[in-house]
């Protein structure tokens, strides 16, 4: 099991891999980045990861550091190297280094960094029993930034805080007209009667690639998927409610700001669309149940 680090172009052991002090995405937070991994050793959804990563950047107005063919093969081959069963990719672009001060004009090149560690999931229990969430309304850097992935993750570090805090494992961020949008590095479903429900990307969301797998295979399965926001009260009297993201998957949400969701563990429905959702990216079943 392996942890690399590649910055543009050429590999580092983690501990020799440095960023200079004057890189924006230091100094300003001025950058994006896309979160991948593997299935069956190999990346999943690359093409999608890309397309976003391409979108976030056009969002910020800094150029592609290379061409997609060249970050895809500096991906496959840091994983080869890295060798790990199932590996989690980290691929960060910032703006680049330049002299101090706000104009991003101030860069010139901008700076790619990719790192690969073995992939850790949450533990068994919390896709068995659900985890707890607490609503907490902040204001993301994101906001402002059209739904770009930006590096800059402060409000929802906070709002996380906040929520551990409150004896929760996991914050859902409200938004400014007091209706839940999706988790701090996660998007939000609720079932409400038999229909699935997720905000839209115009709520201000991350359009997230696992959300989009999640959406299909609901509508594969004959769900109706409706595309909304909900209040926190709301959400908490749903039947059930998960979070998916690219590391957790499918992930029970059983408890929101104290109230129990559902049955208070996984639900049939969240069960049956995780299940659907390993075999659409063609993994076995490992999260407890039947086999
Ligand atoms: C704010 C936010 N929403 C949603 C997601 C889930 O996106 P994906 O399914 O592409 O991992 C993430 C992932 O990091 C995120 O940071």
């Amino acid at each position: 099991m392996a942890r690399l680090a590649v910055i543009d172009g050429v590999v580092y052991a983690p501990s020799d891999a440095k960023i200079s002090v004057y890189d924006r995405g230091f100094l300003y937070g001025d950058s994006v980045f896309e979160t991948l991994r593997t299935y069956g050793g190999r990346a999943f959804a690359v093409d999608e990861h890309l397309d976003r990563l391409e979108r976030s950047l056009a969002a910020l107005a800094i150029a592609l550091p290379a061409s997609r063919a060249v970050l895809t093969a500096e991906l496959m081959d840091a994983l080869l190297r890295a060798d790990n069963t199932e590996s989690y990719a980290r691929l960060m672009v910032t703006r680049g280094q330049g002299a101090l001060g706000l104009d991003p004009a101030l860069a010139h090149a901008a700076t790619r960094v990719l790192l690969v560690e073995p992939l850790t999931m949450p533990p068994l229990a919390s896709y068995l029993r659900g985890i707890r969430v607490r609503c907490i309304r902040t204001v993301r850097a994101s906001d402002a930034a059209h739904s770009a992935k930006l590096a800059n993750y402060l409000a929802s570090a906070l709002a996380l805080r906040d929520a551990r805090q409150a004896g929760a494992d996991e914050a859902l961020v409200v938004d400014r007209a007091g209706l839940v949008i999706e988790g701090t590095t996660s998007n939000v479903f609720a079932v409400v009667g038999d229909r699935l429900v997720t905000p839209a990307v115009e709520a201000g969301i991350l359009d997230g690639i696992t959300r989009h797998h999640v959406i299909a295979t609901a509508r594969e399965l004959g769900m109706d998927v409706e595309l909304a926001s909900l209040a926190p009260a709301a959400l908490a009297e749903s039947r059930e409610v998960f979070i998916t993201s690219t590391l957790r998957e499918i992930l029970p949400v059983s408890e929101v700001d104290g109230h129990r969701v559902g049955a208070g563990a996984r639900g049939p429905v969240t069960e049956a669309l995780h299940r659907a959702f390993r075999r659409r990216v063609g993994a076995p079943w490992v999260f407890g149940g039947d086999p």
